[in-house]
């Protein structure tokens, strides 16, 4: 075990249960390279501000390059209380007492402020690449979707009929805000602590904006009893991922309708299917359940990350170390979900005529009836009471809309002519709303390259 960085002030070590209670090693390890970046990037501004000699520092940043590359190697990241006084202790051992010299003008406060800026940066970049993975896999169902239709539903029960690219597009809206929320969070937390020390600032003549600049922040922070003690950008980071997997698990739960026996409008291949030990039959889909189910587990983060900063008196507190296990946990339960996601789209095939028959069925087109009458002169309120007293009569004689003869329709009302046929018709329905946004071939298509353009710019 390497000795405290604060071990000067005690008469006895810590006790080893306070010692594994307290150690952050096991877990804050994550931040070993970004750790050792800004030690660099520090041991570097010392030197150029006369701080250390160009000796001093260009021998930390030697050492600190070495322990890098021996951790690559597979040296172990064990013995230490966290990730900072492992790479101090391990600078020490290696270069000496000039090793003892790297925290000058420094705290644990800003330097574990500044890690996890780093480190949340990098993994807001990572999750607008996987999003933009699965918003590509859309996009190529949203291509062969477009000559198929299928039911659109509102309440879970059959609505009006849609065009089936109308259904992928609708995710890969959802998805493309998440892409740009994932984006504010980066510019937001792009501001760097470092040079905050404990709290109130330093004594030395250290220069920030050159910190700033090797590390590719964007600022520096105004405020250091805010900037060692500020976790908002862990907190906006776990409300992005949130977002993306609240999208993700309605899209689960459409997964797990849509491949049931019970609509058949999807199938799921068998490499990402299950089975039941008991039930030989089952075709279970465990990875859009398990993916809805993940979602509780992010949310779960977010509350606990609120939580850890509600109250919290000014400034670095030791609650903020639980900033790391929920930020961790998150961001590898959301890559590995969208992950599999986007697996899972790539492969799923169409029932398309499944989809046709059901889109055909529950007087999908009444709508189309009621907006038939009402282009007529009919006033929309009437028109719908008349539609709704012929899907009522459709009902007690076991007919569609489809089915019914001009002389029924006209039984309804006099304005009915001999195009309502035609009007009723579920690719005429679907065909018919293109205003934009709409279901029509054309406004999706337009649906498409727009998703498709500003995907590009993302
Ligand atoms: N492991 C600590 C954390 O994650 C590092 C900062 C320790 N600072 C302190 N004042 N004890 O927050």
């Amino acid at each position: 075990m390497k000795n405290k960085l604060w071990q000067g002030r005690f008469d006895t070590p810590l006790s080893a249960d306070a010692d594994a209670f307290n150690q952050s090693l096991t877990f804050d390890r994550k931040l070993f390279d970004v750790d050792l970046d800004a030690s660099v990037a520090h041991a570097t501004m010392l030197g150029a501000c006369g701080i250390l000699t160009k000796e001093e520092s260009e021998r930390i940043c030697e050492g600190l390059n070495e322990i890098r590359a021996d951790v690559a190697a597979g040296m172990p990241i064990t013995g230490a209380e966290d990730i900072h006084s492992f790479v101090e202790g391990e600078l020490v051992d290696r270069i000496g007492d000039v090793g003892k010299k790297l925290h000058t003008a420094r705290s644990r406060n800003d330097q574990v402020a500044t890690d996890m800026r780093l480190y949340v940066r990098k993994s807001t970049t990572a999750a607008i690449n996987a999003l933009k993975e699965l918003v590509e896999v859309l996009l190529l169902r949203a291509k062969d979707g477009v000559r198929y239709l299928m039911p659109g539903f509102t309440h879970l029960r059959k609505a009006q009929p849609i065009n089936c690219a109308q259904y992928f597009n609708a995710y890969s809206e959802m998805f493309l805000r998440d892409i740009d929320r994932f984006a504010a969070c980066k510019e937001h937390l792009n501001v760097m602590p470092l040079g905050s020390a404990a709290l109130a600032g330093t004594s030395y003549p250290i220069n920030r904006e050159m910190t700033r600049e090797l590390l590719g922040f964007d600022a520096v922070s105004e405020n250091a009893l805010d900037a060692v003690s500020d976790r908002d950008f862990v907190a906006e980071y776990l409300f992005c991922a949130s977002l993306t997997m609240a999208h993700l698990s309605r899209l689960c739960e459409d997964t797990i309708l849509y491949t049931s026996e019970e609509f058949g409008y999807w199938n799921i291949p068998d490499e990402y299917s299950t089975g039941s030990s008991i039930m030989p039959q089952k075709k279970n889909p465990d990875l859009p359940e398990l993916v809805r189910g993940k979602t509780g587990r992010v949310y779960g983060a977010l509350m606990s990350i609120l939580t850890v900063i509600k109250g919290l008196p000014l400034a670095y507190n030791k609650d903020l170390q639980e900033d790391k296990e929920v930020f961790f946990d998150t961001e590898t339960t959301l890559l590995s979900s969208i992950g599999i996601y986007t697996a899972l789209m790539r492969k799923i095939t169409l029932n398309v005529n499944a989809m046709y028959d059901a889109a055909c069925e529950g007087f999908s087109t009444a709508t189309d009836v009621a907006d038939y009458l009402a282009k007529h002169g009919v006033p929309f309120r009437d028109a719908h009471a008349v539609t709704g007293k012929l899907v009522r009569y459709c009902i007690s004689a076991g007919r569609k809309l489809t089915d019914l003869t001009l002389e029924e329709f006209r039984a309804a009302s006099p304005v009915f002519e001999a195009n309502i046929l035609d009007a009723v018709k579920v690719r005429v329905s679907v065909e018919s709303r293109g205003s934009v946004g709409g279901s029509s071939e054309e406004a999706v298509c337009k649906g498409i390259a727009s998703i498709k353009r500003r995907l590009i710019r993302k």
